[in-house]
């Protein structure tokens, strides 16, 4: 958990809870966390639900890591401390969007089950939903795909600490939902998701 450095500080609440947002959206903020490999297919289905729900007149939004990364996270690389603090900060992200009542849709690689679990403990303890979807496709598969020829340069040496060719990804052991996107339809794989959307309340 990161260090709370400021002192003296307290929080303040307003008239208006998540419960009241809730209501005025007719639906309940959540957060789907997808994770898995780069080329994985995590943004491919983010987007796709994302379409989905909108269509389906539910408010969503898509937190990207690429996007994440151009902004907010710009001052972040891909170190081991670099990426838990992409992650923790996401969550945070993630948590303030739920408070508004979004279903909030966040596709990161997000490597490590340390750095998963803080972000889902957070959730927990706000009592806000936090389901975790493992887009799970073997490493041949994301590099064949390789949309955006970075497992090329990092075969080749040019990128360093690349996931899944010199650096680490844990896979999860507890995720809600798998999703094997060489395997299964984007139709499947929202069809899915929004079911278990339904059955949890969030829409
Ligand atoms: S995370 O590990 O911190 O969760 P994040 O999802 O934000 O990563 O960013 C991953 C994206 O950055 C990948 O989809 C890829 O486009 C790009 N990228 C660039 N360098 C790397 C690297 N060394 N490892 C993984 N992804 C990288």
């Amino acid at each position: 958990m990161a260090e709370q450095k400021a002192t003296n500080v307290h929080r303040h609440e307003g008239d208006i809870n998540s419960a009241d947002r809730n209501q005025l959206l007719g639906q309940k903020g959540a957060t789907i966390w997808f994770t898995g490999l780069s080329g994985s297919g995590k943004s491919t289905v983010a987007v796709a639900l994302e379409n989905a729900l909108h269509k389906a007149g539910r408010l969503s939004y898509h937190l990207d890591g690429d996007n994440v990364r151009l902004g907010i996270n710009k001052n972040l690389g891909f170190s081991a401390e670099d990426r838990t603090e992409n992650i923790r900060r996401i969550g945070e992200i993630a948590k303030l969007f739920v408070d508004t009542g979004v279903i909030t849709l966040s596709s990161f690689v997000s490597p490590y089950c340390a750095d998963r679990d803080i972000v889902r403990a957070l959730h927990d303890e706000a009592g806000m939903d936090f389901i975790e979807v493992f887009v799970d496709v073997p490493l041949d598969v994301a590099e064949s795909r390789d949309p955006k020829g970075l497992y090329k340069k990092a075969r080749a040496g040019e990128i360093k600490n690349f996931t899944g060719i010199d650096d680490p990804y844990e896979a999860p052991t507890n995720a809600e939902v798998i999703l094997n996107s060489h395997e299964m339809s984007l139709d499947q794989e929202v069809e899915i998701l929004l079911s278990l959307l339904s059955d949890r309340g969030i829409i």
